[in-house]
This record gives structure tokens, C-alpha cells and sequence, in this order.
């Protein structure tokens, strides 16, 4: 059987690089450049005839360029004869649209997910991948689809580099409960979730019922962390509840802006992330848990 082969796109290079060393598999080369007037040039310098390919592209900081190049990259490969196209797409945008909130809108997740399929995608791995409304990835993609989680590790790290007693895990809102459970269940402790109001993209409202975390050690888990409100708003309501220390911890750290810088300065001793997208606080590799399931499936056919 010919080795599988794999590409790192604009979104994924380093960690296409850290799964090609850890599965085997060949690491090939794809060129993506910008025209002068923004158009997208892309080139495949391997040859992929008849093989399995791997392509690693995370869809974040400037999601629609990185979603036309997927397109584009996904067509060619199938032009150019690859037997399956695999996409390892760690960070999936556009998941948060996910329903019409308002008249009118467009609900961009399901658009997103066709636009892939159409364009030749014939499976499809992913990282904690934001599931709300739509509750399994599997209501989303009509092709293979799998959705990792990078919790494990992060609450794992975060229990081996931080001095803490019997730490609680909270999510900082219902939708984070899916993540707390795992995180809680890794470490063999207690999670709870506060209520998060959504006012505007830049600004929420974060209430604590009944969580009683006075004295303790608490991991904040999340999928993601984008411009920080939600973190930072969830350390401040578990500070002024008497928590004793708080560490941040999220999937993809998009970070916009001063995320960091809010999230530290409401009072989070630090904040860890996984390297689905790469920040300075991605102390967490999700290549062991893409390979090892790529090389489950993938390598065994
Ligand atoms: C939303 O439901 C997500 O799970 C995150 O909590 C949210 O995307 C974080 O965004 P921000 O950092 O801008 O508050």
C-alpha cells in the first residue's frame, strides 16, 4: 500500500509537520501565495496520484481566505487523481452560526460544511468542534467526520505544571458543560457551569448560581477563546466568589485583540490553550491525538 501523504495548508504547517513525524506518513509541500490584488496562487509539489492525502488546515484569523484556499486546494487534489481527500481541519470556523438567530441571516456552518463535501471532501477530522444546537458532528457532515478532543491533555497539562489542590472544573457557560464533563472526568473531580448573557460580540454578562467555588483551585475549560470577554468575565464572577487561584484553558486560542491581556488582568494565574491554532500560549499539542486517530483509520486501509 502506498503511504498516505501529508499538506500542510497556510492555517495548518507546523502541526502537519508534528503529525507527519508521528504517523509516518510523507510530509509533501504545498505552495500558497497571494497575487498582488489578493487573488490566491496554489501549488501541489508532489505528486498525488491514486494516493490518500492528508490535508491540515485550521480556518482561523483570516477565515475566508483560508476557506477559499481549502476550496481550491480540496478540487485540485482531486483533479490531480488523489484517491481520498482527507481534511484535518483542527479549528473549524463559522460553527458558532449555527442556527438563524435573527430573519435573514445566513446559517454559515451548514454553508461552510457543504461547500467542503462539494468541493470533493471525502472525510473529515476535527478538534472540539463548537457544538451547540447541533448536537453531534454527525447531524453536520454528510461524509466521515470525527471530532477529537484536545481537554484531556489540556486539563492533564495544566494538573502536572500548576501546583493545585483538588481543583473544581467550571465552564464559563452551558455550552462549555460538554467540555467541563471530560475535564472533570479526566481528573477524577467536580465541574460545574456558570450562565453567560450575550450582549455583543465584544461584551458578555456572567452570573454564578449556586457554584461554590470559595477556597479552591479552578480550571476555567472553553472551546474557544476569541476576543477574552467570556474568560475574563468568568474569572472575575469566580474571584469575587473567593476562588483561590484560576487557570484559563481553551481548544483554539483565536485571541483577538488584547485577549490575553484581559483574561490575566481579571485575575487568571495563566491561561493554557492546545495548538490548533498556533499562540503564544499553545503549550498543548493536538498532533498525538490527530495521528494516532488518522493512523487508525487512515493507515490501516
Ligand atoms: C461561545 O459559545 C464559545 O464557546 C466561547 O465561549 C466564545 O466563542 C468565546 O468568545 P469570546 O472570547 O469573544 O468571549
Amino acid at each position: 500500500m502506498v503511504k498516505p501523504i501529508i499538506f500542510g495548508g497556510s492555517g495548518g504547517r507546523v502541526l502537519a509537520v508534528k503529525i507527519a513525524k508521528l504517523t509516518g506518513f510523507e510530509l509533501g509541500e504545498v505552495v500558497v501565495k497571494s497575487f498582488p490584488d489578493g487573488e490566491t496562487y496554489i501549488r501541489f509539489m508532489n505528486d498525488v496520484e491514486g494516493r490518500d492525502v492528508i490535508l491540515v488546515n485550521s480556518i482561523h484569523h483570516k477565515p475566508n481566505d483560508i476557506l477559499v484556499e481549502l476550496l481550491f486546494e480540496i478540487e485540485t487534489l482531486k483533479d490531480l487523481g488523489a484517491k481520498r481527500v482527507i481534511g484535518v481541519i483542527p479549528y473549524f470556523a463559522y460553527a458558532r452560526q449555527d442556527t438563524r438567530f435573527n430573519p435573514g441571516e445566513v446559517v454559515s456552518f451548514e454553508i461552510v460544511a457543504r461547500m467542503l463535501e462539494r468541493a470533493g471532501l471525502d472525510e473529515i477530522y476535527t478538534v472540539d468542534l463548537h457544538l451547540h444546537r447541533v448536537r453531534d458532528i454527525s447531524e453536520i457532515f454528510k461524509i466521515p467526520a470525527y471530532n477529537l478532543t484536545a481537554v484531556r491533555d489540556l486539563v492533564r497539562y495544566v494538573s502536572k505544571h500548576y501546583k493545585l489542590e483538588k481543583p473544581l472544573i467550571i465552564g464559563p457557560d452551558e455550552e462549555a458543560e460538554q467540555w467541563a464533563k471530560i475535564a472533570a472526568e479526566t481528573l477524577g473531580v467536580d465541574y460545574d457551569v456558570l450562565e453567560k448573557k450575550r450582549i455583543s460580540a465584544e461584551e458578555v454578562v456572567i452570573e454564578a448560581r449556586t457554584v461554590n467555588v470559595r477556597g479552591r483551585d479552578v480550571i476555567i475549560v472553553d472551546d474557544i477563546i476569541s476576543t477574552g470577554g467570556t474568560m475574563a468575565e468568568a474569572v472575575k464572577a469566580l474571584k469575587s466568589l473567593g476562588a483561590r487561584s484560576i487557570i484559563a484553558t481553551c481548544t483554539h486560542a483565536l485571541l483577538v485583540g488584547e485577549a490575553l491581556y484581559r483574561i490575566l488582568r481579571a485575575g487568571a494565574v495563566d491561561i493554557v490553550a492546545s495548538d490548533t491554532i498556533p499562540s503564544p500560549v499553545s503549550y498543548v499539542s493536538v498532533a498525538p491525538i490527530i495521528a494516532n486517530a488518522l493512523m487508525r483509520k487512515v493507515g490501516k486501509e
